[in-house]
């Protein structure tokens, strides 16, 4: 029989398939099992790969420096075909909103494969935010046969599109199973925090840590300058905080970073993308975050670290409707404005700073690994 095949190609994918691929080994056997990393990212997600123990079955090796969209879409069509029509899976798992997603849900659709969408159902209703995955997400979930949605809202935006019922399962998000999986680890072994406390001897326990990202493509520009112009203010204004910001190896976000911060760096500390386990450790050790990632949205809620949500609109409400985060966009001014409230009220952070997980219990990846076998 064939086997199930699992598709990913960036960061955020394969953090959120790690469980899915561990729960489908456990649930179908190693052999049902097959692994395709189609490297639309390279550095970024061999990181994961490596502290996950992941050794894909296929590395497409695709990623370009600068690479166009089209153009990856091109070689990831050609890619999966060549695959699927070696061993033609008996399934398909996709995740997320990625080209990769995209181009793995099209190419299974036209072979006529099922495909099985991971994290279903998000939607922000503007095409072009985010841009290109609202997009992608949409078009996944039309042709999946199966829709994983992570949240009763997610479910409810893909009843509103007349998405058959019996294809809308609620499982949590993925995201919450690594998390939990790497922050419960990170706690049960001092050996490793101790590691990491060393790592990052150069931040001062007795500033208050602002950890940021960003590299949405609707920001590059005036977006994510905006950003980096409310970080040099924030850092000339407040001598209680640091900044750490793992910058994103997309040279278009790298280009403006450098340009506003690259002078600044007094108390801004730039650094390359972090491996997930350091990044999780100053998740927790942070005092607010400041990002436009998805993933991030998921996370900071069940960590207790308020977010400020460098986007004008987000597909994760849920986070915002707990009051744990905040919408703020890109504007500098308003940046600014929204920090220094969180750092001078502290009834405010308090209320902000409490965790709850909206996105998932932990578990979503033994739900998703079940219902496929199901169909298998
Ligand atoms: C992609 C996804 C986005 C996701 C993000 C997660 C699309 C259209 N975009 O955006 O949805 O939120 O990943 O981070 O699928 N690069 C490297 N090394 C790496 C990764 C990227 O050098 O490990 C550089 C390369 O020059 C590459 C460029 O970044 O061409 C852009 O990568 P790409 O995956 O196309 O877009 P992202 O902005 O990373
Ligand atoms: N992350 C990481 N290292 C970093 C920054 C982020 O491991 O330096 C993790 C983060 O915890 C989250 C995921 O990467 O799980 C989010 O990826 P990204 O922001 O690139 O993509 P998005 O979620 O926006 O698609």
């Amino acid at each position: 029989m064939s086997a199930v095949f699992v598709i990913f190609g960036t960061r955020p994918e394969a953090i959120k398939l790690a469980p899915v691929v561990w729960a489908l080994k456990s649930t179908l056997g190693e052999d049902a099992v097959r692994v395709v990393s189609t490297a639309q990212h390279r550095e970024m997600l061999d990181q994961v790969l490596d502290l996950f123990g992941i050794k894909p079955d296929y590395d497409l090796n695709l990623m370009k420096a600068n690479q166009s969209l089209n153009g990856l879409c091109a070689d990831l069509l050609k890619g999966l075909n060549d695959i699927f029509l070696k061993e033609w899976p008996a399934r398909v798992v996709v995740q997320g909103d990625t080209t990769t997603c995209f181009a793995g849900a099209l190419a299974a659709f036209h072979m006529g494969i099922p495909v099985d969408h991971v994290e279903a159902g998000l939607r922000t209703g503007d095409l072009l935010a985010p841009f290109p995955e609202e997009m992608n997400r949409r078009f996944c979930d039309l042709v999946s046969s199966e829709c994983y949605a992570a949240t009763e809202k997610a479910a409810a935006a893909l009843r509103a599109e007349n998405v058959d019922e019996q294809k809308i399962h609620v499982t949590g998000n993925t995201v919450i199973d690594a998390l939990l999986q790497m922050r419960n680890n990170l706690r049960a072994n001092t050996e490793v925090t101790k590691e990491l406390d060393e790592k990052f001897s150069f931040l001062n326990q007795n500033k208050k840590l602002i950890l940021v990202t960003g590299h949405r493509r609707e920001s590059f520009g005036e977006g994510i300058r905006g950003i980096c112009r409310a970080l040099v203010e924030i850092s000339e204004q407040r001598s209680d905080v640091e900044i750490f910001y793992p910058v994103h190896l997309n040279p278009n976000v790298r280009t403006a970073v450098e340009e506003v911060i690259g002078q600044h760096t007094d108390r801004i500390f730039l650094g390359e993308p972090l491996d997930y386990q350091s990044f999780v450790y100053l998740m927790d050790r942070s005092y607010l975050i400041l990002s436009d990632s998805g993933g991030i949205q998921e996370e900071a809620p069940a960590l207790d670290r308020p977010l400020l949500v460098l986007r004008e609109k987000s597909e994760r409400m849920e986070a915002m409707e707990a009051g744990v985060a905040k919408l703020v966009g890109t504007k500098t001014k308003t940046i600014v404005r929204e920090v220094v409230t969180l750092l001078d009220d502290v009834c405010l952070y308090k209320e902000m700073a409490h965790a709850i997980n909206p996105f998932g219990d932990g578990r979503a990846a033994q739900r998703i690994a079940a219902i496929i076998k199901s169909k298998l």
